[in-house]
């Protein structure tokens, strides 16, 4: 979709919103599928409000991105444009143990900031790509640990109220890779509660994420983490693994042949190859588990 209406550019401009057009979704997520769209990006927190008035004037459908790493996006020109928060420098202000985030902070890079302060907790985490806001949404967790257990508040934009407000950490749940954050909700920044520990001991604990999953997971190719969920008590890699199914392909859209959830794009694959492989890994877990495996991977259809 894009924007040429003289006044709705001018509106963006007078925002401090800066207008991207014809960004490649596909430059913006670690798949690296999608098609094209303008982008918009928020530099300044407060805009927001004014910024979903205008567009919503307009009749402009949008969505949020993050740091695009758990998505699967639509191929060919996109019937919304796509929001991104700027990201900001450096991203994160300590104060004792608590540290203050925002949303658009590179997870990785936040984890081990603040392990250099002798905050830990979030070890599990480091080789999570993707934004701090982004794993907000999620619950984004791994070896045992989840980022949610430790949010103290979370500033975000509610679309229902057209409002920036302020939630305690006790007003949200938080659920296996599940919130309750409305989906038009769009975290802005958080506050974290984190234990003290000496910085060699959290590097130890880094140092043993990071290994086990170079060994478990296809970390150098184009993916978007796990597709599936995990079934209550089971684990959709292991089913999808032992129905043979690592290398299955649809197109370039292939089983890797290192973890069974995790589906790659190795060379072009469309949003429709992978789509299809997704449909196809399902069926095929269904007829033989009668398990319905739920989607992990956020998928933007157009
Ligand atoms: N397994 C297989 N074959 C495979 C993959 C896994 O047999 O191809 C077996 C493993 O040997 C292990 C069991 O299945 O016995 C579980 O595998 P793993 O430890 O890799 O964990 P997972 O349940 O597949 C979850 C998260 C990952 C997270 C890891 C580590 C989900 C959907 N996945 O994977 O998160 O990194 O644990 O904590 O919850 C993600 O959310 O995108 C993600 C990758």
């Amino acid at each position: 979709m894009r924007i040429n209406d003289p006044n709705l550019l001018k509106g963006l401009a007078e925002l401090g919103v800066e207008l991207r057009p014809a960004a490649r979704l596909s430059d913006l997520t670690s798949l690296g599928i999608g098609g094209t769209t303008d982008l918009l990006r928020i530099t300044k927190h407060e805009s927001i409000p004014g910024l979903l008035n205008l567009l919503d004037a307009n009749h402009i459908p949008h969505k949020f991105l993050g740091g695009g790493s758990n998505l699967l996006v639509d191929d060919g020109e996109l019937p919304w444009v796509v929001l991104q928060l700027a990201s900001p420098e450096p991203g994160v202000v300590l104060e004792g143990n608590l540290a203050r985030v925002d949303a658009a902070a590179d997870l990785g890079r936040t984890v081990t900031f603040c392990a250099k302060h002798d905050l830990g907790g979030m070890e599990g985490l480091i080789g999570v790509p993707g934004t701090v806001g982004g794993a907000l949404r999620m619950n984004a967790g791994a070896y045992g640990m989840q980022i949610g257990s430790y949010v103290r508040e979370v500033k975000l934009y509610r679309a229902a109220t057209g409002e920036i407000e302020t939630l305690r950490g006790h007003q949200i749940s938080f659920e296996y890779r599940h919130t309750s954050f409305a989906a038009d909700d769009m975290m802005l920044a958080v506050i974290l509660e984190l234990p003290s520990k000496p910085y060699n001991e959290i590097l130890k604990g880094i140092r043993i994420c990071n290994e086990k999953r170079r060994s478990s997971q296809p970390l150098g190719q184009k993916s978007a983490g796990c597709i599936f969920k995990n079934p209550p008590g089971a684990s959709a890699g292991r089913m999808i693994d032992e129905l043979g199914l690592k290398g299955l392909s649809v197109g370039d859209a292939q089983v890797s042949d290192r973890h069974a959830n995790f589906f790659v794009n190795t060379s072009r694959a469309s949003a429709k190859d992978m789509l299809a492989l997704i449909a196809d890994v399902r069926e095929r877990v269904q007829k033989a588990y009668g398990v319905g495996l739920e989607n992990e991977v956020v998928v933007w259809n157009a």
